[in-house]
């Protein structure tokens, strides 16, 4: 069904490192793990991946290193069907992600940018081209992120901002954009205001409305859902039920499928509630670009 979309991202690869615990430590604690490996990751990679797995054409454009972990990390993009010729392979060293993962699922996540910060915004903004969407994070330098939304949003093209990981941004610089979607913390950081209500969701979302001139704001909400604000009003969609194992990229997934359902329908309702759907899905698979849902899965899942 999004087998006609073609969609690029400008934004990070990572390696992972996950190491799961039954609690993560406090200042001095030593605690044992249950089980580490090395995954896959980067909320650009991620997002391209869930993308691709939905159906869509895909392009990424980001920086790795000429080093064993960028190699496997740009392996893995094609091994999914995505177009890597985006990724420069001549950072310094290939970004890097710490991430711990609670025995219920929760995660905290240390990032080192590497080559990540190093894209260059000029060389991004030359590939936004022949797409009909495309999607940033905050997980690059701010000009990187900037440039390419307002490149895209000249050509008349559907940009989705997901403001992960949490920092104060210039949302000012970039204009009119299709979606902005921080989740919770993202929107505390960008505009004083923790969405624990539904007038809080409403404060946030006219300051972030204000703030980007976004057409739609969407707050991920964890397992409450996600809101909608169109800059008239407040709609909330609740979360489908989901056995949470591992956190880690439900975001990711949920923005990816929301872009293409937007793309594909218009309606920022039904695509709202496609991010939940797969956002539901995500969590109760281990990893990051491993759980991401085919169109097949999305379509079947119901909670
Ligand atoms: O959103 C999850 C991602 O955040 C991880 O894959 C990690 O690399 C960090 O970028």
């Amino acid at each position: 069904m999004y087998k006609n979309i073609r969609a690029a991202v400008v934004g990070s690869i990572n390696m992972d490192i996950v190491l799961n615990m039954k609690k993560v430590p406090d200042v001095g604690d030593n605690v044992l793990g249950t089980d580490y490996r090395y995954a896959c990751g980067g909320k650009g990679a991620n997002q391209a991946i869930a993308l691709s797995r939905l159906g869509a054409s895909v392009r990424m454009i980001g920086k790795v290193a000429d080093d064993a972990n960028g190699k496997k990390l740009v392996d893995n993009l094609i091994s999914n069907g995505i177009d890597a010729s985006g990724v420069s392979v001549d950072g310094t060293q290939t970004g890097l992600a710490a991430i711990i993962v609670d025995g219920d699922g929760k995660n905290r996540i240390i990032v080192y940018e590497g080559a990540n910060a190093e894209i260059d915004a000029d060389k991004a903004c030359e590939e936004i081209r022949d797409i009909d969407l495309l999607m940033v994070q905050f997980e690059t330098a701010e000009d990187v992120v900037v440039n390419s939304i307002n490149t895209a949003v000249k050509k008349g093209i559907t940009t989705v901002i997901d403001c992960g990981p949490a920092k104060d941004f210039n949302l000012e610089a970039m204009q009119g954009a299709t979606v902005i979607t921080p989740n919770e913390s993202e929107t505390q950081m960008l505009t004083g205001v923790y969405p624990d209500s539904e007038e809080n969701i409403e404060k946030a979302s006219r300051i972030l409305y204000d703030r980007s001139r976004a057409k739609y704001v969407v707050l991920k909400l964890g397992d409450r859902g996600c809101s909608i604000f169109d800059g008239k009003e407040i709609t909330i969609l609740p979360s489908y039920p989901a056995k949470v194992v591992d956190t880690t990229a439900a975001g990711d997934c949920f923005t990816a499928a929301m872009a293409l359902e937007l793309v594909r329908s218009g309606d920022i309702y039904k695509a709202s509630d496609m991010g939940n759907r797969a956002g539901g899905i995500a969590v109760s698979r281990m990893g990051a670009d491993v759980s991401m849902p085919t169109f097949k899965e999305l379509s079947e899942f119901n909670g």
